[in-house]
């Protein structure tokens, strides 16, 4: 594998703490480069923030004495929404107990279309778990301490959040006080998180942390929540998406990077992974098997 990197991608590396290395040789795939569906390359388009959400009326706070429970809250024919819909129903979603104390969903943050209605470029898609604090308040993702070193990463990689790159979380409200989504909110909020991934079309995704790796790799890999994630990492793993396989690649949250400063080397050679396997030949679509 080559990777040539210039003195900015050096910079960014020695910033997230990486030596510059090579991994000697790629872990073994589980998706052959080949299966992994590529999709020519689109024009590039005007970089677009996706804002936070307008609280209206309809998504006025409500307490928790009122939170609903029933699913039949979230909206229905999300398979069928287009992106500004699909948005628009994330903002309003009121289908777990989270909606009771959010002040924004976070919905994602790229590359906007100048088409009408159409989904954001994104060859990369970046999947972490749930907004923190700072990304409540703001709307968009990873702006913490985890979003600094998220960016670092994708420099170093010659990426940025605004730049051919989608990111966006499995859950899209924040968990009070930070603590792990409970399963059934992930089961309500997964439907948002597999439309957007089928609007977006990505060439790649890069899978960060467990809740991101079990949800996105659960269909292709029933067992993936007894595997740890330093089992997963390191190969090629498979999404389905509208009849086309979308490779995956499984690696750490950026907050779990921040408290082991070792484990950095890993992330960095799941990113030459991914780089790696974004720089072979673009096979055909080819339909899921
Ligand atoms: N961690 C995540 O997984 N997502 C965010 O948006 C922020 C922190």
């Amino acid at each position: 594998m080559s990777l040539d990197l210039d003195d900015r991608q050096r910079a960014m590396l020695q910033e997230m703490g990486v030596r510059v290395w090579l991994p000697q040789a790629a872990a073994p795939v589980v998706l052959p480069a080949a299966q992994a569906v590529m999709q020519p390359a689109r024009m590039a388009a005007k970089p677009v923030v996706a804002s936070a959400p307008e609280k209206t009326a309809s998504h006025a706070r409500i307490t928790a004495a009122e939170t609903p429970s029933a699913l039949h809250l979230r909206p229905e024919g999300i398979d069928g929404m287009d992106w500004p819909a699909l948005q628009q129903a994330v903002s309003g979603c009121q289908a777990c107990k989270l909606c009771a104390d959010r002040k924004n969903t976070v919905f994602g943050v790229g590359q906007a279309t100048t088409e009408p209605r159409a989904a954001p470029r994104a060859d990369w898609l970046v999947v972490g778990e749930a907004p923190g604090e700072n990304e409540d308040r703001t709307g968009e993702p990873f702006v913490g301490q985890a979003g600094q070193l998220l960016d670092n990463m994708l420099k170093a990689i010659g990426l940025d959040r605004r730049n051919k790159v989608y990111i966006a979380n499995v859950i899209k409200c924040r968990p009070p006080g930070n603590r792990n989504p409970e399963p059934q909110e992930v089961a309500q909020c997964e439907p948002y998180l597999r439309r957007q991934i089928e609007l977006l079309q990505p060439k790649i995704i890069l899978a960060m942390g467990r809740f991101a790796v079990n949800s996105l790799l659960q269909a292709t890999l029933p067992d993936v929540h007894k595997l740890p994630l330093g089992k997963l990492r390191g190969q090629v793993h498979s999404y389905q998406s509208a009849g086309r396989n979308v490779p995956v690649i499984a690696t750490y949250h950026p907050a779990y990077l921040l408290r082991n400063l070792p484990e950095k080397a890993k992330a960095w050679a799941d990113l030459c992974l991914a780089l790696d396997l974004m720089r072979q030949e673009a096979p055909q679509n080819r339909p899921a098997s």
